[in-house]
């Protein structure tokens, strides 16, 4: 068992497979100029696995696969089927913004991806694709049913922001049900890549949103997750991620691994260290040292409002 310098357990491991996406969310990236991080600094997946593996066999029980986009790196159900095969019973996960999963579904249910979770900031075509700076809507609604169809446990990630999608909620919880999938309202966090002028709506504002058309009450958590969740009186869940909220971080239980082979602790700190050379030279004792070191740093609480990170949350994957 990892356990961090404030005595939290960390048993899951995001990893993000690229920082590249085929979208620029306005909270996320810009829409130009980018540089990518050439090919061949990035972790290939022989490389990776060597990590996730020992890292399984240090405590972690879940895995989630993240970008940037991860749809968008090739071959992704065969570096999801060698953690599958290695280790079937973790829960293995995929955050994504489902543009192509039309395609590639039924492909990483095969391989032995259990859950996504898929991102739908609006059901109007011309806002959802403001949002994304692409016309998305529509790949996104039939990538979103074709999880739902090959059997994928699906969540719907959302967030909410003024004066672009906030007189949506209802509408998207709506939706949500009907599919029964479960969504997610999530703070926008501000960042040094996200379009300058935006504000997000705070969790107060999107339950008061809610409470216009909905009673609803707060539920028990789920201890393995960051949400507050919530049921509508006819019983639909839904939850509200609030990185803003001051005890938020004293459940974190959580590490990333970069596409380029960065360790990080935390999503909001800068501080990381690069396990690349000892994956590629197949020290994987010296990776999980170094493992140990930066969750012995890992620091207690984000700061957000106060500082921010520089590194991009696609680079470390959101
Ligand atoms: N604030 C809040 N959520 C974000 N996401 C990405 N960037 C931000 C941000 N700045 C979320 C999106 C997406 C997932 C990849 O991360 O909801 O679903
Ligand atoms: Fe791409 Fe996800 Fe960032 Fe949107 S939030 S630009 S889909 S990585």
């Amino acid at each position: 068992m990892l356990i961090d310098a404030y005595g939290r357990a960390v048993d899951y491991l995001r990893v993000s497979v690229t920082e590249r996406c085929n979208f620029r969310c306005l909270y996320c990236m810009p829409d130009k100029p980018l540089s990518w991080v050439p090919h061949s600094e990035i972790l290939r997946y022989e490389e990776m696995i060597l990590f996730v593996r020992a890292a399984i066999d240090c405590g972690v029980n879940k895995v989630r696969i993240t970008g940037g986009e991860p749809t968008v790196r090739g071959n992704l159900d065969y570096f999801i089927k060698m953690i599958a095969d290695y280790a079937p019973n973790i829960d293995l996960a995929m955050t994504t913004n489902g543009f192509l999963l039309g395609d590639l579904a039924a492909a990483l249910k095969n391989a032995g991806l259990k859950r996504v979770n898929i991102s739908l900031d609006s059901l109007k075509r011309e806002t959802a694709g403001k949002i994304a700076n692409r016309d998305i809507l529509d790949r996104v609604l039939k990538g979103i049913e074709a999880a739902i169809s090959v059997g994928l446990q699906t969540k719907i990630n959302c967030v909410p922001m003024k004066g672009i999608n906030d007189g949506e909620i209802c509408d998207i919880i709506e939706r949500c049900r009907a599919w029964g999938v479960s969504v997610r309202f999530i703070e926008y966090m501000d960042n040094t890549r996200a379009h300058k002028r935006l504000r997000g709506m705070r969790s107060d504002e999107i339950l008061e949103a809610i409470a216009s058309r909905y009673e609803f009450a707060e539920i028990e958590r789920d201890l393995k997750s960051p949400s507050r969740l919530f049921a509508l009186k006819e019983g639909y869940i839904f939850g509200l991620i609030e990185p803003h909220r001051e005890e938020f971080c004293a459940s974190c239980n959580r590490a990333r691994l970069t596409a380029e082979g960065l360790l990080a602790p935390c999503l909001y700190y800068d501080e990381a260290l690069s396990i690349k050379s000892r994956l590629r030279s197949g020290d994987v004792a010296g990776a999980v040292a170094v493992f140990r070191e930066v969750l012995a740093n890992k620091r207690e609480k984000n700061r957000f409002g106060q500082e921010r990170s520089e590194r991009a949350f696609y680079e470390t994957g959101g």
